[in-house]
């Protein structure tokens, strides 16, 4: 049984026949636990769509998502939060940090709904933020970062309560070469620990270090 499977999954946007967009075309996908993937493809191609119902974010129009032999296809809303909370770690293509947060409130987001306990959160973010190279910017608000800068506090985000799955949508695009790289050395040690990586990305360099390439065209994806 496969970790992830998608069973033809469409996704259609608008209402009226001029606004109608059909960003995923009855998709099929196995994608097996560990899996180092990268999905590439040109812009409106439906890689964020894809990459946001297979964490949850979106709901297919059709279709059946299976989550590690579960069926998550038609959670409610607070269903969905849990279970994203539980399983998946995001980094979105827009950030999504909250401006109202510091660095640190921003980390340790994914943790405050569970059972840890505060010294184990902190312990937890400064360990993080060393690691992204942010320790000095632990108290600073999103307003007063670089782009760079606000994409690994999202990178941090995402990987603080060691999800068994990662998407990350153009994790490296905001990013110098060099940083970039780091960011990759991560993901691959994330995934040398067993955790399924899926990145969208427009980078060949970045699609080369991946096990596994699907491009997408028009809603369809190929292998
Ligand atoms: N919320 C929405 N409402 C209506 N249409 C949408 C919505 N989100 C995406 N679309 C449409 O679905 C199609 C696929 O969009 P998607 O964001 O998945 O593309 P993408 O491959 O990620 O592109 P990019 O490389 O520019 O990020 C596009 O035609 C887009 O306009
Ligand atoms: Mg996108």
């Amino acid at each position: 049984m496969a970790f992830l499977e998608l069973k033809n999954i469409s996704k259609r946007y608008g209402k009226t026949e001029e606004t109608k967009v059909h960003a995923l075309k009855s998709v099929n996908l196995k994608i097996e636990e560990g899996s180092y993937l990268a999905i590439m493809g040109k812009s409106g191609s439906g890689k964020s769509t894809l990459l946001n119902v297979l964490g949850g974010l979106t709901r297919p129009t059709d279709g059946v998502y299976i989550f590690n032999g579960e069926n998550v296809s038609n959670l409610s809303r607070s269903q969905g939060a849990v279970f994203r909370n539980q399983n998946i770690g995001f980094v979105v293509q827009n950030f999504a940090l909250i401006h109202s947060m510091t660095v640190k409130e921003n980390v340790r987001l994914p943790l405050i709904y569970g059972s840890y306990r505060r010294k184990e959160i902190d312990r937890r973010v400064k360990k993080i933020l060393e690691k992204m190279e942010l320790a000095d910017k632990i108290h600073a608000y999103p307003s007063e970062l670089s782009g760079g800068q606000c994409q690994r506090v999202a990178i941090a985000r995402a990987m603080i309560a060691e999800p068994k799955l990662i998407l990350a949508d153009e994790p490296t695009g905001a990013l110098d070469q060099e940083t970039g790289k780091r960011i990759m050395d991560l993901f691959s040690e994330l995934n040398a620990q067993g955790t399924t990586v899926i990145i969208v990305t427009h980078d060949k360099d970045v699609a080369t270090r991946c096990g596994r390439r699907l491009y997408m065209e028009d809603g369809s994806v190929f292998e």
